[in-house]
């Protein structure tokens, strides 16, 4: 008898999951038109968003109720729009402690080829692809296709994880496709982005403000490296400390520069300190394997040096890999006194044509 009761307990138990837990969520929560999308947020904790078009010129918000999830399925196709100025997204992600997927074979699609035009920042405003500017969330599986510019902007975050990611612009590679930067940490602490593919035309990933972040498992093709670059003299930068960030098992091919630390020297006054970069392996780099230096400016080297962004206590360990004929392995150009406490071991790399140049010799390497 107490068996009998035990085990119709666990049927009813399995019926009544198998319709909540299992179920999709009500049908006011499945987005199929984009004018149902601010309905659901403002209503559910559950929402669908199933093959949805975004207007041209509309940014997507999604500022989802605390504890929410959101899944996209099957194609998100953003409208070409010639956007009036910059700095503006596709969607934008709020909330805190929201999950945020992608189902399987869906697909975010920015339309990139539509605004690629060879010169990127230069040329008439594009979109960014995503903002993210959440507290301790999760966004995981998201394929983006084709992003018009910077793809994905974390940007006044606390506590954020991307994990899972598949960007692809590789269509961008011959048609135009430039500064499509694949994971951007404008100001955000304590983010994790690990086990994602990034295929672009701009850094796989690039930080500029933040405390506590760890990237890992990232796999990058045609970027220009895994990258940290601080000191912009934009107003929109309100300070620019880096401190505590970690890069590890990362693998890099087809890039300009696997690892790059820029520092801007008509900004600032800030600091990177505490970065570790280790268990990183490249191929196929056509500029430089390591390049740090604190000279740059409007997106470039001026090779002036001022010391206004130090880099302290910058740990490297097990770097390997290979640069094409024409490359450098490491340049390093460090203004007086402004690289301090640098302590490598392990690195090995191979290939390029050019001695590598060290104005400043990290501890435990021999440049
Ligand atoms: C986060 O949201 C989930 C799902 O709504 C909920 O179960 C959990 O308790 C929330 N966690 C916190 C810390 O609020
Ligand atoms: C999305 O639309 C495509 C094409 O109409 C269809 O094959 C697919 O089943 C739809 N996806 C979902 C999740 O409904
Ligand atoms: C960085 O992480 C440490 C250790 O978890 C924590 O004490 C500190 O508050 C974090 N910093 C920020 C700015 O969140
Ligand atoms: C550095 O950040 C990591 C998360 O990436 C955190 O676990 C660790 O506690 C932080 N360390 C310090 C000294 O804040
Ligand atoms: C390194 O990253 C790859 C993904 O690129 C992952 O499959 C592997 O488990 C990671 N290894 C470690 C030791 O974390
Ligand atoms: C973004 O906004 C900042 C501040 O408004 C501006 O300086 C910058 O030129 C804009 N564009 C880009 C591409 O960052
Ligand atoms: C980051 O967010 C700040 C504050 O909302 C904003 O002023 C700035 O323009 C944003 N930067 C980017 C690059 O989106
Ligand atoms: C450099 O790192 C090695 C290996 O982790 C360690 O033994 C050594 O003490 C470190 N040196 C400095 C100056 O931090």
């Amino acid at each position: 008898m107490l068996n009998y009761c035990r085990y119709t307990l666990i049927f009813w138990a399995l019926v009544a999951c198998s319709t909540l837990c299992l179920a999709d969520p009500s049908p006011e929560c499945i987005v199929t038109e984009f004018s149902q999308l601010s309905d659901a947020i403002d209503n559910c904790l559950e929402i669908v968003v199933r093959n949805v078009t975004v207007p041209g010129g509309t940014t997507a918000e999604f500022k989802l109720k605390d504890g929410a999830s959101l899944t996209f399925e099957g194609t998100t196709t953003f409208e070409h729009y010639d956007w009036p100025e910059w700095n503006l997204s596709l969607m934008r992600f709020e909330g805190n402690n929201i999950t945020v997927e992608g189902a399987s074979g869906h697909v975010l699609d920015g339309q990139g080829a539509l605004y690629w035009d060879g010169i990127g920042d230069k040329g008439p405003p594009k979109p960014f692809f995503i903002t993210i500017a959440v507290t301790n969330s999760i966004l995981r599986n998201i394929n983006l296709l084709n992003c018009p510019h910077h793809c994905t902007i974390i940007n006044g975050s606390d506590g954020v994880t991307l994990t899972g990611w598949n960007i692809d612009c590789s269509h961008g590679d011959g048609n135009g496709g430039h500064n499509t930067d694949g994971f951007d940490v404008v100001h955000g602490n304590n983010v994790v982005i690990e086990d994602s593919t990034v295929v672009n035309q701009d850094d796989c990933v690039a930080v500029n403000q933040g405390f506590n972040m760890s990237f890992s498992g990232l796999r990058c093709s045609g970027s220009h490296g895994i990258s940290l670059s601080v000191g912009f003299s934009k107003t929109s930068y309100i300070d620019n400390t880096v401190k505590n960030v970690t890069y590890s098992n990362c693998t890099l091919t087809h890039s300009s520069n696997a690892i790059h630390i820029k520092t801007h020297n008509d900004g600032g006054p800030g600091e990177i300190t505490d970065v570790t970069y280790q268990d990183i392996s490249f191929t196929d780099i056509t500029s430089y394997g390591i390049n740090i230096e604190q000279d740059y400016a409007n997106g470039g080297p001026t090779g002036e040096l001022v010391g206004n962004v130090p880099i302290t206590n910058l740990q490297f360990y097990n770097i390997k890999g290979t640069v094409s004929s024409k490359a450098m392995p490491v340049y390093i150009y460090c203004a007086d006194d402004a690289c301090i406490g640098w302590n490598w071991s392990d690195i090995v790399i191979s290939g390029g044509n050019q001695d590598s140049s060290c104005n400043y010799v990290p501890e435990g390497y021999t440049c």
